[in-house]
């Protein structure tokens, strides 16, 4: 068994390039079906989640290599049209293959998808789109089944979910005439599926608006394509700057895609400077609590980012309260920062975190991704040395965090323990 052990109170000083945003790859990665020629993909972070990704794209018959920072999907001869339940589980993302094997393959069969325990995470958005298109979808033994021809359509989303946008691009790429998906989810990952899908020459225009337009049918080439830098990983790391205190420098991100949790960590007393593709934060010794924060789709402060800014700001003068919108069950890391010696209550969507004087080095267990993370990150801000178990988590979305915090001048050591 892997763990983290943690000797906090040291103060940061360094400096991380920011490792490829796993939200981009894994739709990316999925989108290389949509041509039969190959595409060559840079700045694949080493995570679990995109093994998984290539073990599917290797059962569906692509060949996959990967070498270095860099894949290469050669999808010319598919020769398979179901996922087994097995890798369906691994992860989120792979209900994306849905849309991707639809349009390459005119069917798909597969179960529903895994991921973190956040609360439900149904799909019902993405089957509709799928059918608005035209595609039949029936399910039977947990498994599900869809074939069609497609056609452009409009598709009115009820809400902006990331999944189903992606889901309704990719499939909307390969139905002939128009589709028009409103309300549409604007993440920055959205963004870098749409620049990858043109560079197979696609049509794809509006992503990173709510209004995202595809003319469909179009004979795609193969490609390649540098994937965005990892907001996430990045508030992951400003986080910890902002627990342990000291400063950090952020190399190869854009500072404009993070702008609402710099500015919660502003209102808590550090600094933080941008260029076009830095970010340096300078954090005093003790923060205070600031201004509700609600988690709400980008452009809000999100999801994603609400455990490790929460993890930072146990040791404040002052509460802070966190409203959660996204999920109903993403507070599962608040029990074991609760054994470090923080204070927080919850109720339903809300945690009220009241500012202690000390965090005390603990043992702890990831609970999910970002979670996992997150005690990571109270745990640079606590006297002592911590202990953190559950590190398959953190490998679903951080390719080195031990290395990336190492690097930013913290006391970090990962562990094989029997
Ligand atoms: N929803 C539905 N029906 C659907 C789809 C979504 O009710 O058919 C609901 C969800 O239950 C949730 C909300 O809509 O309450 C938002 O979910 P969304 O579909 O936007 O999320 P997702 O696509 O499943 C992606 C990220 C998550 C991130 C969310 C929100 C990937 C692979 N995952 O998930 O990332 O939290 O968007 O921004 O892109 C993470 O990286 O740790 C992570 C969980």
């Amino acid at each position: 068994m892997s763990v983290f052990t943690i000797e906090g109170c040291h103060p940061l000083s360094g400096s991380v390039a920011i490792q490829g945003a796993k939200n981009s790859v894994l739709p990316i990665l999925c989108a290389t079906l949509l041509s039969p020629e190959t595409c060559v993909i840079h700045n694949c972070p080493r995570l679990t989640d995109v093994e998984h990704t290539l073990d599917i794209l290797r059962h569906l018959g692509c060949q996959v290599t990967w070498e270095g920072d860099t894949v290469t999907v050669g999808p010319s001869k598919l020769t398979c049209c179901s996922i087994p339940d097995t890798l369906m589980r691994e992860m989120r993302s792979s209900v994306i293959f849905l849309g991707a094997m639809l349009a390459r393959l005119g069917q798909a069969e597969l179960s529903y998808p895994g991921g973190c325990e956040l609360g439900p995470r149904p799909i019902d958005l993405h089957l509709s789109a799928l059918q608005s298109l035209g595609a039949e979808v029936r399910e039977a033994g947990g498994r599900l089944f869809c074939a069609g021809r497609l056609t452009g359509a409009d598709i009115a989303l009820s809400l902006p979910s990331v999944g189903c946008t992606e889901n309704a691009m990719l499939s909307a790429v390969a139905a002939e005439g128009v589709t028009t998906i409103t309300n549409a989810a604007r993440e920055p990952e959205i963004v870098d599926l749409q620049n990858f899908l043109l560079t197979l020459g696609a049509d794809v225009r509006g992503a990173g608006s709510s209004v995202i337009t595809i003319r469909g049918g179009k004979t795609l080439h193969g490609g390649e394509y540098t994937v965005m830098a990892d907001r996430i990983v990045a508030c992951t790391y400003l986080s910890a700057v902002a627990s342990a205190g000291g400063e950090g420098n952020l190399r190869g991100v854009d500072w404009r895609l993070l702008s609402t949790v710099t500015s919660v960590l502003t209102e808590a007393g550090c600094r933080v400077e941008s260029t076009p593709d830095t970010i340096s934060i300078i954090a005093p010794r003790r923060l205070r609590g600031v201004r509700p924060i609600r988690t709400a789709p980008y452009p809000g402060f999100p999801t994603d980012a609400q455990a490790v800014v929460m993890a930072a700001l146990c040791k404040t003068d002052g509460a802070t309260v966190f409203v959660e919108n996204m999920f109903d069950s993403r507070y599962r890391h608040v029990d074991e920062l609760k054994r470090m010696g923080a204070d927080i209550r919850t109720d339903g969507r809300v945690a009220v975190v009241y500012g202690v004087p000390r965090l005390y080095g603990a043992k702890v267990r990831s609970t999910d991704l970002r979670g996992g993370a997150a005690l990571a990150v109270a745990a640079l801000g606590a006297e002592g040395e911590s202990t953190l178990t559950g590190l398959g988590h953190i490998d679903r979305g951080y390719a080195d965090l031990a290395g990336d915090l190492a690097a930013l001048g913290a006391k970090i050591v990962r562990k094989e323990e029997k």
